[in-house]
């Protein structure tokens, strides 16, 4: 499991174990983040699941592939250089700590 915090728009933080392997979205998903909803199911379609990377360990986080920049482009809500899209960060070991700030509406 990969331990990694996200804080809701109340500014609640949230501790979750995320699964190694797996995208992030599915681990604050279940976990029941407010905000993390994930219409489009993990498919970079929908911006549901837009988080603001707090802070991450150096070399953690690859850059977004172009369907993902294009969805936080044209869909979320108030994107900001350290927009992400959830379902497409894959939980490994080097995220271990990381943080991220879900982003409010779509
Ligand atoms: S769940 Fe739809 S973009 Fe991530």
């Amino acid at each position: 499991m990969v331990k990694v915090t996200f804080i809701e728009a109340s500014g609640t933080e949230r501790q979750i174990d995320a699964k190694e392997g797996e995208p992030l979205m599915y681990a604050a998903r279940d976990a029941g983040v407010e905000g993390i909803i994930a219409e489009c199911g993990g498919s970079a379609m929908c911006a549901t699941c837009h988080c603001y990377v707090i802070d991450a360990p150096d070399g953690s986080l690859k850059d977004p592939l172009s369907d993902e920049a294009d969805t936080i482009e044209f869909m979320a809500n108030e994107p900001q250089d350290n927009s992400r899209l959830t379902c497409q960060i894959t939980a490994t070991p080097a995220l271990e700590g990381a943080v991220f700030k879900v982003a409010t509406g779509r």
